[in-house]
């Protein structure tokens, strides 16, 4: 399956798919790197591996119309099947997720649909968290639809929080789970055993 990953920071979630198909558990090809910042460090593990990438920023584009036709030039080109949102910051452009219905999913560091939605990233997610006393967090593979952070959930895994956990440390659980689970969610895409009940997702084995 080609994948295109975007992603806005680091990449560690980037990294993990890659350490996925090294590891010949996820059949699948990264077919290209998109980020919208141009110094993303996920731009370094593309290219460090022969990786096509592309910068695209709704700031380059005179319209948002104009920015999703480059999108959609950028995924076709280079025959993309499926898209991971890895640590990616912006919306989506809608007709973007319309060519891509169910076939594009994001990881979200929180156990949704609680602890989602707008301002709902990075250390945000995890003060949100332990600020409310629930006892587990985790993080939540799901499909991107019109409705942000909204779609059908794939698949999730929970992390137990302790009294003495700050935002940081909460962070560092959560993304070591994140790393487990995104893989595997792709891993059953790949293998088409996603199946889609109304607003629901299930993997089937
Ligand atoms: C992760 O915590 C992910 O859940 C969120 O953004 C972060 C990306 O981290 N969407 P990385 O760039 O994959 O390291």
């Amino acid at each position: 399956m080609n994948i295109a990953v975007f992603a806005s920071g680091r990449g560690s979630n980037f990294q993990a798919i890659l350490n996925a198909i090294d590891a010949g558990l996820l059949p699948a090809r990264i077919a290209v790197l998109i980020s919208n910042k141009s110094d993303a460090g996920a731009f370094e593990i593309a290219r460090a591996r022969n990786i096509p990438t592309s910068h695209l920023s709704l700031k380059l584009f005179a319209s948002e119309e104009k920015f999703a036709e480059a999108m959609l030039h950028v995924l076709s080109e280079h025959q993309t099947e499926f898209i991971a949102l890895a640590g990616y910051l912006k919306r989506i452009p809608v007709q973007v997720v319309l060519q891509y219905h169910n076939r594009m999913a994001n990881i979200h560091p929180a156990l949704l649909p609680a602890f989602g939605g707008a301002g709902m990233y990075g250390h945000y997610v995890h003060e949100a968290v332990l600020a409310s006393g629930v006892k587990v967090s985790g993080a939540t593979v799901h499909v991107v639809n019109e409705e942000f952070d909204r779609g059908p959930i794939i698949m999730q895994k929970t992390v137990d929080i302790n009294p003495e956990d700050t935002p940081d440390s909460l962070a560092a659980k959560v993304l070591t789970v994140e790393h487990e689970i995104f893989p595997l969610a792709l891993k059953a895409f790949a293998e088409g055993r996603v199946r889609f009940e109304g607003k629901k997702a299930w993997i089937i084995s």
